[in-house]
């Protein structure tokens, strides 16, 4: 599931990265690069992806809950 259109970010590259880094959204896109161009995909209401990433770091904290 696309999470950032600008750098190509999957949901499992931020499960991935929720799980070492925990669920800060400075840290996970530190980590991974998503939200760092457009900045879209840091806005739940976003079109470019399927799920952006503040929906993304909830739903890799809930299946690794
Ligand atoms: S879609 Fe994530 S930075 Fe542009």
């Amino acid at each position: 599931m696309l999470v950032c259109d600008c750098n190509e970010v999957y949901y499992d590259a931020i499960k991935e990265a929720v799980k070492k880094y925990g669920s800060d959204i400075e840290t996970i896109k530190d980590a991974t690069d998503a939200g760092t161009t457009c900045q879209c995909c840091l806005e739940e209401d976003c079109e470019k992806v399927e799920l952006p990433l503040p929906l993304a770091i909830e739903r890799a904290l809930a299946e690794l809950d």
